[in-house]
């Protein structure tokens, strides 16, 4: 028998080879190409060992957020000791809000650095989906890169997950280079979006292998809405900035564009495609999320390189069926590179993350609700955020249904500091703030971005602070700096 053959086995007898304390290196890229079988088995397995009286709990590293099989399964299940670098379950949420699972919300790009280093323990087993193994033991990744190549590698044992759904969709579309480490690393010969520099295929230590478990299912991804009036206007805005910004000299053609996570993200790639006067794009992203399709199918996209292709069901069929025409447009990357901070720079990007929060002097919360519960996380936001050519936060001006105003006296977490934002988009106006010192930043903010409700408070707590804070670079009075947050814990509404 050939060693493929011979480690063929069930989910639930891969589960039985996990024990209590181990830390699973698991594929997946918010909720693309994760193993979508073995987390399942391992989760019923927790739960009949917590009915039994005994211990079990895992440590899960991921490349960010997997799907409700495996994040969610395992959440429920009290199966999860740690999580570590991203995740968007609801059910891990509660998790980690509630004090159960220990969570690390950590910088994408830099969590395989920190695997790789040392400064974070190895995972003790890798589970991997992938989409094709080789006799001569290469195999080629699923619908995400992530940190796979680094936990295959730096892995004690390695269970692997065949999607057979998947065909032969992915083959050719990954690069699995990873970066040299310092110091004195040479850089990556990577200059535009499209270029290759590593293998399509991983050659993986086919002793480490435990087993091979088969599934067929789809990733888990919500189906896709088309935007709402107030996603399409900042979409639209953005757009405009971007033609006056080209118009004036300032943005010189060819740059890659980066969108984040969220419906504004996905806001921005659809007014792009309905934009007759913009031309070929490239996208030099993390998440390739569904909206690149009708780029795609009109022509628009030259090449969308990303570290995971986060597709509906419907648009996984299709990629399937169109595979053969449709993936020489795509590079997917590991998360490395797909979010170094050289070849953002390099390359030149235009980046669009969603914050959840943004105060006036320009700092931005994306991951922690009134400071304390966590959302989501940082994600890649701030690997772009710090590191682009033109840089834009978006969000509504409101947020459940008015009550709560995005334009804050003070971030209650600061995510990406006021030094690393540059342009403010709400679907009330754009604020660029580059250049303008902290007073004028100030004024433009509340002027263009916030909310009409909330003008008069945000303005007088600016005239507060000009009086009584200790200094005016940036006049900040901590006496208030919260009371709006304050207010909406008390009363449901951050509204006087
Ligand atoms: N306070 C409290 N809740 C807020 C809020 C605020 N200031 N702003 C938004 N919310 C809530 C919304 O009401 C919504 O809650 P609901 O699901 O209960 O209705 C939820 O946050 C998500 O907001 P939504 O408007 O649907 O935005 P989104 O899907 O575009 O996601 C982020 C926005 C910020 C959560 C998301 O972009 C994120 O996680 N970003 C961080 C990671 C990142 O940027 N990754 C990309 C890097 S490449």
């Amino acid at each position: 028998m050939d060693w493929i053959a011979s480690k063929k086995c069930s989910a639930a007898a891969a589960a039985e080879m996990i024990q209590d304390g181990d830390i699973l290196g698991v594929s997946g890229f918010t909720l693309a190409g994760y193993p979508k079988a073995v987390p399942l088995a391992i989760a019923e397995r927790a739960q009949r060992l917590h009915e039994a009286g005994e211990k079990f709990q895992v440590t899960l590293f991921a490349g960010a957020s997997t799907g409700d099989s495996c994040d969610g399964a395992l959440a429920r299940a009290k199966a999860m000791k740690l999580r570590m670098p991203y995740q968007s379950n609801p059910s891990l949420r509660k998790g980690i809000n509630d004090g159960s699972v220990d969570y690390i919300d950590a910088h994408l790009g830099k969590m395989g650095y920190l695997v790789r280093t040392g400064a974070v323990p190895a995972p003790t087993v890798a589970i991997i989906e992938v989409s094709a193994i080789m006799p001569d033991g290469r195999v080629c990744l699923s619908t995400s890169g992530g940190n796979s190549v680094t936990y295959l590698e730096m892995a004690q044992k390695i269970v692997l997950e065949l999607n057979t759904r998947l065909g032969d969709s992915c083959m050719g579309m990954h690069d699995c280079a990873l970066p040299e480490l310092p110091p004195h690393a040479k850089p990556l010969a990577i200059y535009s979006a499209g270029d290759r520099v590593g293998e399509d295929t991983v050659r993986i230590d086919t002793n480490k292998v435990i087993a091979i478990v088969e599934n067929d299912g789809y990733d888990e991804v919500t189906p896709f809405v088309e935007p709402d009036e107030v996603s399409r206007n900042i979409g639209e805005r953005i757009l405009d900035f971007i033609r006056f910004e080209e118009s004036h000299g300032r943005l010189p053609k060819g740059m890659a564009f980066q969108s984040g996570v969220g419906k504004i993200a996905n806001a921005v790639l659809c007014a792009m495609a309905n934009d007759d006067r913009l031309g070929q794009i490239d996208l030099f992203t993390e998440v390739i999320q569904e909206a690149v399709l009708p780029l795609l199918k009109k022509g628009k996209l030259g090449i969308a390189s990303g570290t995971a292709l986060t597709l509906s069901q419907a648009a996984q069929k299709e990629f399937v069926e169109n595979a053969k025409d449709w993936k020489r447009h795509f590079v997917l990357r590991q998360q490395e590179v797909s979010n170094s901070p050289d070849l953002i720079r390099r390359i030149g990007v235009i980046s669009m993350n969603t914050a959840l929060e943004a105060d006036i002097f320009g700092n931005v919360n994306s991951s922690l609700v009134c400071g304390s519960a966590m959302m989501n996380g940082i994600g890649g936001s701030a690997d772009f955020a710090r590191n682009c050519a033109l840089g834009f936060f978006l969000t509504p001006s409101v947020a459940k249904g008015g009550a709560i105003s995005s334009i804050v006296p003070y971030v209650s977490h600061v995510d990406h500091t006021e030094h690393d934002t540059q342009i403010f988009v709400t679907e009330q106006g754009l604020a660029d703030l580059r250049g303008l010192p902290t007073e004028e930043r100030a004024r433009l903010i509340i002027r263009n971005c916030a909310h009409p409700d909330f003008r008069d408070e945000l303005t007088d707590f600016l005239e507060y602070g000009l009086k009584h804070a200790k200094g005016l670079h940036q006049p900040l009075p901590l006496d208030r700096a919260f009371e709006m947050h304050s207010r909406f814990l008390k009363t449901g509404k951050m509204h006087e």
